[in-house]
């Protein structure tokens, strides 16, 4: 038994040994603050020092005096655990900080769903940004690009020159591509873009790749006999994508009201309505990103960046689509697959100096930024199977309601046990409005 008196099952090595953290914690829910600290604090050798620093949400005003410009204060979220989630035969408890309730109970709960098919599949591309450099005024767009990709070794070692440290760590630039954006004419000249295709290891790369993109701008205006504009990173980084797949076996998709093949074919036909229709592909994404987002954020990474890349890939091809899909394989189970790409980095930027988001990714206890971007995606693809599973049978609104019950039960001021009495007292009677909150912790006080 631990110190908060839950029998926590066997004892597991630290991610920092190189070992995964069982992510199965059957009832954490029920627990109280300092018992979930206890237990964490005992699954994942958490020190006395990063059990205050999670008490104290993890950033002083000091600290981000030294991130940003002006800064007045900090503005907190919530911090929750993701659980149940098995990546590659790997346990990973998965740090999320989000406002939205049930985001975490859902990701976890699906997570669960997921673990009894298999658990998630992951695959990912190698760590490759793309620098785009702009060269305008090209008087032949052709004879252009030719230049260019002639001299692209000795293009490709200046790019190298420039981040001597990144090679040292096995990274550097691996490619250079041409596109004609606008290809000259007799009477006008034409327009290209240079992609520097950059492995950028475990950085999220964007101040990597643009001090590349600079360093060789105007050599490549001059190859190209025109001038050079921007010299940025793409959020579109489609060549640093992660793919994950999971199998969901029916026994486990039934509802209180449907059986399994009922919620399987809701979640074929809500994935379908996705593939045919934008507006509905932007919820649905929406949906995904509930998931990566918190992930992103707990772990220091650019979540702007994150969506940007995420909407963008899902325009790829013209139309708006969706980034995860779902079937009914041959075996009769939902299979469910999402592609994105997935720039975010396990060192340097934030990390430096947020202590919350290098507490975040020891507590994931990731390896390399491939991995992280491979529970994102996972996370991502939790939280859409756990949205079309309730859309698909009993509705969003029960679930949300429950949990949206216990802010409402907050805010009419409610504390400790009385929270979840009045939270309950209100999902029972399917009216989740503050002045009903109000009146029942007033009806629950006079009693008292
Ligand atoms: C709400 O935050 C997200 C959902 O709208 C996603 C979806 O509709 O798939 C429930």
């Amino acid at each position: 038994m631990s110190k908060s008196g839950h029998d926590h099952g066997p004892r597991h090595p630290s991610p920092s040994q190189g070992g995964s953290v069982s992510s199965r914690v059957p009832g954490f829910y029920k627990l109280s603050i300092d018992e979930r600290l206890g237990l964490l604090s005992e699954r994942s050798q958490l020190s006395q020092a990063e059990e205050a620093l999670l008490r104290s949400g993890c950033l002083s005003v000091e600290q981000a005096n030294h991130m940003v410009e002006n800064v007045i204060g900090t503005y907190a979220l919530p911090l929750g655990l993701g659980l149940n989630f098995q990546i590659n035969g790997r346990d990973h408890l998965v740090p999320m900080c989000v406002e939205e309730p049930s985001v975490i109970a859902a990701a976890s709960n699906a997570a669960r769903m997921v673990r009894e098919g298999g658990g998630f599949v992951a695959e990912a591309d190698p760590p490759l940004m793309i620098a785009q450099v702009q060269i305008y005024d090209v008087p032949d767009t052709e004879s252009g690009t030719q230049a260019i990709l002639a001299d692209k070794a000795a293009l490709i070692a200046a790019c190298n020159d420039a981040q001597p440290n990144l090679q040292k760590r096995g990274g550097g630039t691996r490619d250079i591509e041409v596109r004609t954006l606008e290809a000259a004419t007799a009477d006008r000249p034409g327009m290209l873009v240079v992609h520097l295709i950059v492995d950028c290891c475990d950085a999220m790369g964007a101040n990597l790749v643009n001090t590349v993109a600079e360093s060789v701008a105007a050599r490549l205006a001059e190859l190209a006999g025109g001038c050079y504009g921007l010299r940025i990173l793409s959020n579109l980084a489609d060549r640093r994508c992660v793919r994950v797949r999971c199998r969901v076996p029916l026994a486990v998709l039934r509802s209180e009201r449907f059986d399994g093949v009922a919620v399987r074919d809701g979640i074929v036909l809500a994935s379908r309505f996705a593939e045919l229709d934008p507006y509905r592909a932007a919820t649905h994404n929406k949906g995904i990103m509930n998931g990566i987002d918190p992930v992103v954020l707990a772990t220091g990474n650019d979540w702007r960046g994150v969506e940007a890349g995420a909407h963008a890939f899902a325009a790829r091809s013209g139309v708006y689509r969706p980034l995860a899909t779902w079937r009914a394989g041959d075996d009769g189970h939902l299979l469910g697959q999402i592609e994105l790409p997935m720039a975010i980095g396990t060192v340097g930027g934030t990390l430096r100096v947020h202590p919350g988001a290098r507490l975040g990714l020891q507590l994931l206890g990731v390896k390399s930024a491939t991995e992280l971007g491979m529970v994102m995606a996972s996370v991502g693809l939790a939280s859409n199977l756990a949205a079309l599973r309730a859309l698909a049978a009993e509705g969003i609104q029960q679930g949300h309601m429950s949990l949206h019950a216990r802010s409402v039960a907050v805010s009419a001021g409610a504390t400790g046990d009385l929270v979840d009495v009045v939270a309950a007292e209100l999902a029972k009677l399917g009216d989740v409005r503050h002045e009903r909150a109000v009146q029942i912790l007033g009806q629950l006080q006079d009693r008292a």
